[in-house]
């Protein structure tokens, strides 16, 4: 039930400090210490490679998870699209361990890639928002993500539950195998912090609201830049506004656009920059001047800690490997009004499915 909400999407992206919350209890004891079933953690840490595999949204959050188990775990990642997988199996590790991220846990593109895992014998874990669906049942172990059901077509809180339980995974494996980086990663307090700052985002609606209506209503395309983190982020708030308000969107690594991109650029066509990693935060904002001089008009993401003068939306800071919950929510809320301004069914976008059981 929606409630007095117009729309699923806006209820779901509301609900997720919630869903922040949810899993710090569910996953985290009183001293902020995972609790994760031990033959889980047994597998994962015989693993000399991990391999997350996943379609659209989830693939996106996949992209964050890697480097969250890269640096707390200090286990190589690698992320693949499940429908090129299935099909085109790269070369493995000698111990490879398969992490499918899937809301619905019925996405027929990452099934076929599990039953080919399953055939070659290697262990698997499902991270899926839904009990006993497909994936569940067929991979050799699950978590849920405790979400609650996720009805709008656009993944809003179900991406932000995968990267926060891929962060509580990567500090238990982590600790497991004795790197500090994850003893020292207060994962409890950090999805506390983050939960706050995506209260304090979703309270703000109208500036939200009034920049669709100002540079995305009218535009037939937009860019999302940014490197990283941002970068993966980039490609999921781009992903939301085209599904749902059919502007034409795509997210690019910054130092890519001078590369081919920029010939795009002309007068007013919008580029929002995402700009939460101190490392590249000079270099997206260089990024962002040169397509500015061709005509862009620049709107800025852009973590507390690292903002200037004239940023556009700033996010409360926390950890750098999880600004990612933070990021998205602007971008989420910009697709929702500018469909909505549109007079878009939000929810229901044309040419798409909730769950896509076909490959
Ligand atoms: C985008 C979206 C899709 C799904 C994709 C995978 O908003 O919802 O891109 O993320 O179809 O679905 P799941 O996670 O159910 O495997």
């Amino acid at each position: 039930d929606k409630g007095t909400y117009p729309f699923y999407m806006l209820k779901e992206i509301d609900e997720q400090p919630n869903v922040m919350r949810k899993l710090s209890q569910v996953y985290l004891n009183d001293n902020g210490q995972p609790v994760i079933n031990q033959d889980l953690l047994d597998a994962l840490k015989a693993a000399d490679r991990l391999y997350i595999v996943a379609a659209g949204t989830s693939y996106h959050a996949g992209l964050v998870g890697a480097k969250l188990f890269e640096s707390l775990a200090n286990v190589p990642t690698e992320v693949h699209v499940s429908s090129e997988f299935a099909y085109n199996q790269p070369l493995l590790s000698a111990h490879p361990f398969f992490i499918f991220l899937t809301q619905s846990g019925e996405t027929a593109d990452s099934r076929e890639v599990l039953l080919n895992v399953n055939e070659q014998k290697f262990p698997s874990l499902t991270i899926t928002n839904v009990p006993n669906s497909t994936l569940s049942r067929e991979a050799t172990y699950t978590l849920l993500l405790h979400a609650g059901p996720e009805i709008a077509v656009a993944s809003t809180k179900a991406y932000t539950a995968q990267i926060a339980l891929e962060a509580i995974l990567a500090k238990a494996l982590g600790e497991a195998v004795g790197q500090s980086a994850a003893r020292d990663f207060d994962v409890k307090q950090q999805l506390a912090l983050v939960a706050n700052g995506m209260q304090a985002l979703v309270d703000e609606k109208d500036d939200f609201d009034a920049i669709a209506k100002a540079d995305l209503l009218h535009t037939p395309n937009a860019f999302y830049i940014g490197r990283g983190l941002d970068y993966a982020v980039s490609l999921e708030t781009a992903l939301k506004l085209k599904e749902i308000s059919y502007v034409q969107a795509e997210g690019f690594a910054s130092g890519e656009l001078k590369h081919g991109t920029i010939a795009l650029i002309e007068k007013d066509t919008p580029v929002i920059g995402i700009i939460t990693q101190a490392n590249t935060a000079a270099l997206t904002r260089s990024n962002l001047q040169e397509v500015a001089a061709r005509g862009a008009k620049t709107i800025t993401i852009v973590t507390n800690n690292l903002a200037q003068d004239g940023d556009t939306i700033v996010l409360p800071a926390v950890d750098e490997r999880l600004t990612a919950l933070l990021s998205v929510v602007p971008g989420q809320l910009l697709a929702y009004y500018t469909s909505l301004n549109k007079g878009l069914d939000v929810d229901k976008p044309r040419n798409l499915a909730k769950s896509v059981t076909v490959e």
